[in-house]
């Protein structure tokens, strides 16, 4: 079948590799990345792609209503996958308005455009399909110990369901109440809202999912895996907030990106899927792990950079533990993480060290102002 998809946050971290995946796995369909380039948004991202003949790049602002209308009748657009977004917590901290602009009023401009063009066909809504990617983060935090105060050994690949059945630990079902804490996820909350409501309101067959945190080629180093490495790399300071006792649950990229191709695909109209890997790690933890690799890569004595690590005043509102079950996802559409973390994280450090050149692009002019006021302000 063919289809005319717009991608939009094509040319971030996780939207390149979606837009990879699609526009390599289809070439039936036509693939449109559309995208306002922003700080996060790289176009070198999609060097092995950009001369696909299934492939276009559009360069727009989400919030540009008329503008994306257009491009939705020029195109005949069927299937939306919305990744577009302000992405980074210690940014919506400095910043809320952009988050709720682009994250919540972006959102809204896109489903109403969709809903406008596709109300004028004689189908209507039928082979449409709205698909919003989210975060766990809407859920809020979850604590450290199970009630009795026992805590999970973290540190584990083996971390699962029965795990932490075991321990009596919770983590984030479909089914978890919203509470997000931070301005980042308040906006993401707000949109998928908004996007449940164009289901439940006009009958737009949309879609959420909320995955856990990404790690992998291509992600900004302004988060914690890619900055954490580059730092080594260099020997600068690894600021770790707080006690670095913080967990999060972490998903190699591509895995994410198959299981947004498997929901697009397969997932149900009006349904949530939660998007993890079972694999909480303690922020300290990963952090030796990083330092242990990169060492060994470059060929340094094994725990030469340990004492790069820098506690620093920790982020406001700092969410304590994030965990997804996903287990409605590998149940009802078979999807299952490809990669164990170890494997992961060898493969994103090498990757890192390899794209030395990629590193320094991003790296250059407007972020560095932006990373020494960071660290002016600890
Ligand atoms: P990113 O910051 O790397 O990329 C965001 C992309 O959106 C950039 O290309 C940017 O140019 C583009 N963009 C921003 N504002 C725009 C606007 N107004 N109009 C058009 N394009 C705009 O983000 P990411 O980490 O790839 O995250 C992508 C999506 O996945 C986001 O919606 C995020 O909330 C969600 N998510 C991320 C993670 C994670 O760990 N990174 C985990 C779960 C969910
Ligand atoms: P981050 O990559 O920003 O993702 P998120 O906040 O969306 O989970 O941060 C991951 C964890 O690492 C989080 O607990 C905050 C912590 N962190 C640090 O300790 N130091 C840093 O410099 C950064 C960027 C993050």
């Amino acid at each position: 079948m063919k289809r005319s998809i717009i991608i939009t946050g094509g040319a971030g971290f996780i939207g390149s590799h979606v837009v990879r995946l699609f526009v390599n796995k289809y070439p039936e369909y036509r693939i449109i990345n559309l995208d306002k380039l922003t700080y996060a948004g790289n176009l070198a991202n999609l060097k092995d792609v950009e001369d696909a003949p299934n492939y276009r790049f559009v360069r727009l602002d989400i919030c540009d209503f008329d503008a994306v209308l257009r491009l939705m009748l020029e195109e005949h657009v069927d299937g939306i996958i919305h990744l577009a977004a302000e992405s980074h917590v210690d940014r919506s901290i400095k910043d809320p308005f952009t988050f709720a602009r682009t994250n919540v009023m972006g959102t809204l401009s896109l489903l109403q455009a969709a809903k406008v063009y596709w109300e004028t066909l004689p189908e209507k809504f039928e082979g449409k399909r709205f698909y919003h990617i989210s975060t766990d983060e809407v859920y809020g935090a979850l604590a450290l110990t199970n009630p009795e105060g026992v805590p999970s050994p973290f540190t584990t690949i083996a971390s699962s369901a029965e795990h932490h059945a075991a321990y009596g630990l919770d983590f984030f079902t479909e089914q978890t109440k919203y509470q997000p804490h931070s301005p980042y996820s308040a906006a993401k909350a707000s949109s998928d809202h908004f996007v449940r409501a164009y289901h439940d309101t006009y009958g737009m067959p949309t879609i959420v999912t909320n995955c856990s945190n990404n790690y992998g080629p291509y992600q900004f180093p302004e988060k914690l895996i890619p900055l954490f490495i580059n730092n080594i790399r260099h020997r600068r300071p690894l600021p770790v907030y707080g006690k670095g006792e913080n967990v999060r649950d972490w998903l190699y990229v591509e895995d994410h990106a198959r299981a947004i191709d498997v929901i697009f695909h397969r997932g149900k109209v009006a349904e949530t899927y939660n998007i993890g890997g079972f694999n909480e790690w303690k922020n300290i933890d990963i952090i030796h792990v990083l330092i242990k690799t990169v060492d060994r890569l470059l060929g340094r004595p094994e725990g030469a950079d340990e004492d790069l690590i820098t506690y620093v005043t920790d982020r406001a509102g700092h969410d304590l533990r994030y965990a997804i079950d996903s287990r409605k996802l590998q149940r009802e559409l078979g999807w299952e993480p490809s990669l164990q973390f170890e494997e992961g994280i060898e493969k994103t450090v090498r990757w890192y060290l390899e794209n030395q050149e990629w590193m320094d692009n991003v790296t250059s002019g407007e972020y560095e102002k932006y990373y020494e006021q960071m660290y002016a302000n600890r």
